[in-house]
Protein backbone atom coordinates (compact mmCIF):
# COMPACT_ATOMS: atom_id res chain seq x y z
CA UNK A 1 0.00 0.00 0.00
CA UNK A 2 0.83 3.69 -0.59
CA UNK A 3 2.58 5.18 2.62
CA UNK A 4 0.01 8.25 2.51
CA UNK A 5 -2.98 5.76 2.37
CA UNK A 6 -1.50 3.45 5.39
CA UNK A 7 -0.84 6.87 7.29
CA UNK A 8 -4.27 8.15 6.88
CA UNK A 9 -6.53 4.81 7.33
CA UNK A 10 -4.27 3.15 9.82
CA UNK A 11 -6.51 3.16 13.40
CA UNK A 12 -4.55 5.55 15.95
CA UNK A 13 -5.07 7.43 19.05
CA UNK A 14 -5.19 11.29 19.73
CA UNK A 15 -3.42 12.16 23.01
CA UNK A 16 -2.46 15.00 23.26
CA UNK A 17 -5.19 17.92 21.82
CA UNK A 18 -6.08 21.16 23.50
CA UNK A 19 -9.93 21.03 23.12
CA UNK A 20 -10.54 25.16 23.11
CA UNK A 21 -7.49 24.39 20.52
CA UNK A 22 -10.03 22.90 18.17
CA UNK A 23 -12.14 25.91 17.72
CA UNK A 24 -11.98 27.01 13.66
CA UNK A 25 -12.42 30.82 12.96
CA UNK A 26 -15.75 30.15 11.41
CA UNK A 27 -17.26 28.24 14.95
CA UNK A 28 -15.53 31.29 17.06
CA UNK A 29 -17.67 33.85 15.23
CA UNK A 30 -21.01 31.70 15.04
CA UNK A 31 -20.87 31.49 18.86
CA UNK A 32 -19.28 34.94 19.12
CA UNK A 33 -22.89 36.18 17.82
CA UNK A 34 -24.96 33.77 19.58
CA UNK A 35 -23.33 34.90 22.64
CA UNK A 36 -23.09 38.78 21.92
CA UNK A 37 -19.74 38.31 22.61
CA UNK A 38 -17.18 40.97 21.25
CA UNK A 39 -14.15 40.20 19.06
CA UNK A 40 -11.28 42.48 18.23
CA UNK A 41 -11.22 41.24 14.89
CA UNK A 42 -13.76 41.59 12.05
CA UNK A 43 -14.17 38.54 10.65
CA UNK A 44 -12.60 34.92 9.59
CA UNK A 45 -10.11 36.05 7.79
CA UNK A 46 -8.73 38.71 9.43
CA UNK A 47 -8.41 36.13 12.55
CA UNK A 48 -6.99 33.49 10.74
CA UNK A 49 -4.39 36.66 9.03
CA UNK A 50 -3.34 36.86 12.93
CA UNK A 51 -2.25 32.98 13.15
CA UNK A 52 1.39 34.02 12.47
CA UNK A 53 2.87 32.74 15.65
CA UNK A 54 6.79 33.46 16.70
CA UNK A 55 6.57 31.38 20.17
CA UNK A 56 4.39 29.68 22.68
CA UNK A 57 3.22 32.73 24.14
CA UNK A 58 2.72 34.64 20.83
CA UNK A 59 -0.08 31.78 20.07
CA UNK A 60 -1.33 31.49 23.76
CA UNK A 61 -2.29 35.15 23.64
CA UNK A 62 -4.96 34.71 20.55
CA UNK A 63 -5.59 31.26 21.69
CA UNK A 64 -7.16 32.63 25.23
CA UNK A 65 -9.12 35.34 22.84
CA UNK A 66 -10.52 32.81 20.83
CA UNK A 67 -11.52 30.75 24.42
CA UNK A 68 -13.72 34.04 24.89
CA UNK A 69 -16.88 32.95 22.93
CA UNK A 70 -17.41 29.97 25.10
CA UNK A 71 -20.11 31.06 27.48
CA UNK A 72 -22.99 28.03 27.25
CA UNK A 73 -22.95 23.77 27.74
CA UNK A 74 -24.15 23.90 24.16
CA UNK A 75 -20.69 26.19 23.11
CA UNK A 76 -18.47 23.46 24.90
CA UNK A 77 -20.41 20.54 23.32
CA UNK A 78 -20.47 21.73 19.73
CA UNK A 79 -16.41 22.59 20.04
CA UNK A 80 -15.88 18.84 21.02
CA UNK A 81 -18.31 17.41 18.73
CA UNK A 82 -16.71 19.43 15.54
CA UNK A 83 -13.73 17.88 16.94
CA UNK A 84 -14.78 14.44 17.21
CA UNK A 85 -15.96 14.47 13.51
CA UNK A 86 -12.82 15.69 12.53
CA UNK A 87 -10.92 12.63 14.40
CA UNK A 88 -13.38 10.22 13.35
CA UNK A 89 -12.59 11.25 9.68
CA UNK A 90 -8.98 10.64 10.21
CA UNK A 91 -9.40 7.34 11.62
CA UNK A 92 -8.51 8.17 15.37
CA UNK A 93 -10.89 5.92 17.37
CA UNK A 94 -9.42 7.42 20.74
CA UNK A 95 -8.70 10.71 21.92
CA UNK A 96 -7.88 12.04 25.08
CA UNK A 97 -9.18 15.75 25.64
CA UNK A 98 -7.04 18.48 27.28
CA UNK A 99 -9.13 21.42 28.45
CA UNK A 100 -8.60 24.46 30.56
CA UNK A 101 -11.13 24.82 32.81
CA UNK A 102 -9.14 28.50 34.32
CA UNK A 103 -9.74 30.09 30.73
CA UNK A 104 -13.43 29.69 31.62
CA UNK A 105 -13.84 30.03 35.51
CA UNK A 106 -11.86 33.12 35.24
CA UNK A 107 -14.92 34.55 33.24
CA UNK A 108 -17.48 33.07 35.36
CA UNK A 109 -18.61 30.07 33.82
CA UNK A 110 -19.59 27.37 35.91
CA UNK A 111 -16.95 24.25 36.07
CA UNK A 112 -20.53 22.32 35.22
CA UNK A 113 -21.07 23.88 32.13
CA UNK A 114 -17.69 23.13 31.16
CA UNK A 115 -17.61 19.44 32.31
CA UNK A 116 -21.03 18.81 31.00
CA UNK A 117 -20.73 20.26 27.75
CA UNK A 118 -17.41 18.18 26.98
CA UNK A 119 -18.29 15.25 28.64
CA UNK A 120 -21.34 15.15 26.66
CA UNK A 121 -19.61 15.05 23.36
CA UNK A 122 -17.51 12.52 24.50
CA UNK A 123 -20.51 10.33 25.45
CA UNK A 124 -22.24 11.39 21.74
CA UNK A 125 -19.11 10.28 20.16
CA UNK A 126 -18.86 7.13 21.93
CA UNK A 127 -22.29 6.16 20.35
CA UNK A 128 -22.56 7.61 17.06
CA UNK A 129 -19.00 8.00 16.03
CA UNK A 130 -17.21 4.97 17.07
CA UNK A 131 -14.88 7.48 18.84
CA UNK A 132 -13.62 6.98 22.40
CA UNK A 133 -12.97 9.78 23.98
CA UNK A 134 -11.83 11.31 27.70
CA UNK A 135 -11.31 14.44 28.89
CA UNK A 136 -8.02 15.45 31.29
CA UNK A 137 -8.16 18.93 32.98
CA UNK A 138 -4.89 21.45 32.57
CA UNK A 139 -3.62 23.73 35.11
CA UNK A 140 -2.71 26.61 34.00
CA UNK A 141 1.02 26.83 34.60
CA UNK A 142 1.36 30.73 34.39
CA UNK A 143 -1.17 31.01 37.40
CA UNK A 144 -0.57 29.94 40.93
CA UNK A 145 -0.33 26.69 42.61
CA UNK A 146 -2.90 27.50 45.22
CA UNK A 147 -5.17 28.56 42.05
CA UNK A 148 -4.49 24.97 40.90
CA UNK A 149 -5.71 23.76 44.07
CA UNK A 150 -8.67 25.96 43.97
CA UNK A 151 -9.24 24.55 40.14
CA UNK A 152 -9.09 20.44 41.47
CA UNK A 153 -11.31 21.72 44.47
CA UNK A 154 -14.51 23.10 42.39
CA UNK A 155 -13.89 20.01 39.88
CA UNK A 156 -14.40 17.31 42.44
CA UNK A 157 -17.89 17.05 42.16
CA UNK A 158 -17.54 15.77 38.60
CA UNK A 159 -14.81 13.98 39.18
CA UNK A 160 -15.87 10.60 37.63
CA UNK A 161 -16.01 12.79 34.36
CA UNK A 162 -12.25 12.98 33.73
CA UNK A 163 -9.55 10.85 34.14
CA UNK A 164 -6.63 13.33 34.95
CA UNK A 165 -4.79 15.89 35.16
CA UNK A 166 -2.21 18.19 33.00
CA UNK A 167 -0.27 21.44 33.02
CA UNK A 168 -0.18 23.56 30.08
CA UNK A 169 0.15 27.50 29.12
CA UNK A 170 3.46 29.06 29.51
CA UNK A 171 6.01 27.11 29.76
CA UNK A 172 9.82 28.77 30.49
CA UNK A 173 9.98 30.48 33.92
CA UNK A 174 7.02 28.29 35.12
CA UNK A 175 8.90 24.79 36.08
CA UNK A 176 7.08 21.83 36.97
CA UNK A 177 7.66 21.41 40.36
CA UNK A 178 6.19 24.93 41.32
CA UNK A 179 2.90 22.37 40.93
CA UNK A 180 4.66 19.38 43.09
CA UNK A 181 1.73 19.93 46.06
CA UNK A 182 -1.31 19.67 43.68
CA UNK A 183 -0.01 16.65 41.75
CA UNK A 184 0.71 14.94 45.20
CA UNK A 185 -2.64 15.49 45.78
CA UNK A 186 -4.07 14.34 42.26
CA UNK A 187 -2.01 11.31 42.35
CA UNK A 188 -3.36 10.61 46.17
CA UNK A 189 -7.03 10.87 44.15
CA UNK A 190 -5.98 7.80 41.64
CA UNK A 191 -6.03 10.90 38.72
CA UNK A 192 -3.36 10.08 35.76
CA UNK A 193 -0.67 12.76 35.60
CA UNK A 194 0.73 14.25 32.37
CA UNK A 195 2.80 17.47 32.05
CA UNK A 196 4.20 19.96 28.83
CA UNK A 197 7.97 19.54 29.23
CA UNK A 198 10.38 20.66 26.86
CA UNK A 199 8.24 21.89 23.96
CA UNK A 200 10.51 25.16 24.83
CA UNK A 201 11.87 24.38 27.99
CA UNK A 202 14.97 22.75 29.34
CA UNK A 203 15.31 19.03 29.61
CA UNK A 204 15.39 19.75 33.53
CA UNK A 205 11.72 20.48 33.28
CA UNK A 206 11.50 16.78 31.97
CA UNK A 207 13.09 15.80 34.53
CA UNK A 208 11.26 17.32 37.25
CA UNK A 209 8.26 16.45 35.50
CA UNK A 210 9.49 12.61 36.03
CA UNK A 211 10.90 12.86 39.12
CA UNK A 212 9.01 15.54 41.49
CA UNK A 213 5.15 15.56 39.42
CA UNK A 214 5.35 12.01 39.09
CA UNK A 215 3.43 12.25 35.73
CA UNK A 216 3.31 8.96 33.16
CA UNK A 217 3.88 11.03 29.81
CA UNK A 218 5.71 14.21 28.78
CA UNK A 219 4.07 15.98 26.44
CA UNK A 220 5.88 17.23 23.84
CA UNK A 221 9.27 16.56 25.76
CA UNK A 222 11.13 17.15 22.12
CA UNK A 223 13.97 19.28 23.71
CA UNK A 224 15.07 15.61 25.73
CA UNK A 225 17.48 14.96 22.77
CA UNK A 226 20.08 17.75 24.38
CA UNK A 227 19.99 15.54 27.03
CA UNK A 228 21.40 11.98 26.56
CA UNK A 229 20.54 10.96 30.09
CA UNK A 230 17.75 11.77 29.51
CA UNK A 231 16.93 10.12 26.16
CA UNK A 232 17.89 6.72 27.52
CA UNK A 233 15.34 7.50 31.03
CA UNK A 234 12.72 7.85 28.30
CA UNK A 235 13.69 5.24 26.98
CA UNK A 236 14.44 2.81 29.45
CA UNK A 237 10.91 3.21 30.97
CA UNK A 238 9.09 3.39 28.18
CA UNK A 239 7.82 7.10 28.80
CA UNK A 240 5.87 8.41 26.20
CA UNK A 241 6.23 11.61 24.46
CA UNK A 242 3.24 13.25 22.53
CA UNK A 243 4.77 14.95 19.60
CA UNK A 244 3.25 17.65 17.52
CA UNK A 245 5.14 18.34 14.84
CA UNK A 246 2.98 20.85 13.24
CA UNK A 247 2.60 22.64 16.39
CA UNK A 248 6.46 22.66 16.85
CA UNK A 249 6.58 23.81 13.43
CA UNK A 250 4.40 26.79 13.59
CA UNK A 251 5.98 28.14 17.11
CA UNK A 252 8.99 28.22 15.64
CA UNK A 253 10.31 25.31 18.00
CA UNK A 254 12.19 23.95 14.23
CA UNK A 255 12.61 25.91 11.56
CA UNK A 256 11.39 23.51 9.42
CA UNK A 257 9.66 20.51 9.40
CA UNK A 258 12.54 18.53 8.11
CA UNK A 259 14.74 19.49 10.77
CA UNK A 260 11.94 17.75 13.54
CA UNK A 261 13.39 14.75 15.59
CA UNK A 262 10.76 12.57 15.53
CA UNK A 263 12.38 10.12 13.94
CA UNK A 264 15.16 10.72 16.05
CA UNK A 265 12.90 10.10 18.78
CA UNK A 266 11.69 6.75 17.78
CA UNK A 267 15.07 5.64 16.50
CA UNK A 268 16.29 6.08 19.65
CA UNK A 269 13.60 3.89 21.47
CA UNK A 270 11.30 6.31 22.72
CA UNK A 271 7.80 5.85 23.13
CA UNK A 272 6.74 9.00 20.87
CA UNK A 273 3.27 9.60 19.16
CA UNK A 274 1.79 12.20 16.53
CA UNK A 275 -0.43 14.38 17.65
CA UNK A 276 -2.52 17.97 17.03
CA UNK A 277 -2.01 20.31 19.82
CA UNK A 278 -4.00 23.19 18.21
CA UNK A 279 -5.33 21.89 15.29
CA UNK A 280 -7.56 25.13 14.44
CA UNK A 281 -4.33 27.00 15.18
CA UNK A 282 -1.38 25.34 13.99
CA UNK A 283 -2.86 24.47 10.24
CA UNK A 284 -3.86 20.30 10.85
CA UNK A 285 -6.07 17.82 12.19
CA UNK A 286 -3.84 13.96 12.99
CA UNK A 287 -3.41 12.83 9.44
CA UNK A 288 -2.14 16.12 8.05
CA UNK A 289 -0.06 15.88 10.90
CA UNK A 290 1.11 12.91 10.10
CA UNK A 291 1.80 13.22 6.22
CA UNK A 292 3.22 16.24 6.57
CA UNK A 293 5.99 14.93 8.93
CA UNK A 294 6.44 12.15 7.12
CA UNK A 295 7.01 13.64 3.75
CA UNK A 296 9.45 15.90 5.12
CA UNK A 297 11.58 13.65 7.39
CA UNK A 298 11.77 10.42 4.89
CA UNK A 299 9.68 7.65 7.65
CA UNK A 300 8.64 4.77 6.40
CA UNK A 301 6.03 2.42 6.87
CA UNK A 302 7.58 0.51 9.93
CA UNK A 303 7.35 4.18 11.72
CA UNK A 304 4.15 4.51 10.50
CA UNK A 305 3.44 1.11 12.65
CA UNK A 306 5.54 2.25 15.42
CA UNK A 307 3.70 5.29 16.03
CA UNK A 308 -0.20 3.73 15.88
CA UNK A 309 1.07 0.93 18.11
CA UNK A 310 2.99 3.75 20.52
CA UNK A 311 -0.37 5.67 20.93
CA UNK A 312 -2.57 2.45 21.91
CA UNK A 313 0.34 2.05 24.68
CA UNK A 314 0.79 5.08 25.69
CA UNK A 315 -2.86 6.05 26.25
CA UNK A 316 -4.79 5.32 29.52
CA UNK A 317 -7.45 3.23 28.75
CA UNK A 318 -7.93 -0.24 30.50
CA UNK A 319 -5.22 -3.13 29.65
CA UNK A 320 -7.84 -5.44 28.27
CA UNK A 321 -8.80 -2.65 25.71
CA UNK A 322 -4.94 -2.88 25.04
CA UNK A 323 -4.78 -6.16 24.23
CA UNK A 324 -7.76 -5.86 21.94
CA UNK A 325 -5.86 -3.56 19.92
CA UNK A 326 -3.20 -5.42 19.56
N1 LIG B 1 1.85 24.42 25.02
C1 LIG B 1 1.48 24.93 26.19
N2 LIG B 1 0.22 25.27 26.46
C2 LIG B 1 -0.71 25.10 25.52
C3 LIG B 1 -0.38 24.58 24.28
C4 LIG B 1 0.97 24.21 24.02
O1 LIG B 1 1.36 23.73 22.94
N3 LIG B 1 -1.52 24.54 23.58
C5 LIG B 1 -2.51 25.00 24.36
N4 LIG B 1 -2.02 25.36 25.54
ZN1 LIG C 1 -0.16 21.20 24.14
Amino acid sequence: ARLPELLRRMPKAELHIHIEGSLEPELIFELAQRNGVKLAYPGVEALRRAYAFTNLQSFLDIYYAGASVLLKEQDFYDMAWAYFERAAADHVVHAELFFDPQTHTARGVAMRTVIDGLHRACEDARARLGVDGSLILCFLRHLSEAEAFATLEEAMPFRDKFIGVGLDSSEVGHPPEKFAGVFERCRELGLHLVAHAGEEGPPAYVWTALDTLHVERIDHGVQSVKDPALMKRLAKDRIPLTVCPLSNLKLCVFPKLEDHNLKQLLDAGIVATVNSDDPAYFGGYMNDNFLQTFAATGMDARHAYQLAANSFEASFVDEAMKKKWR
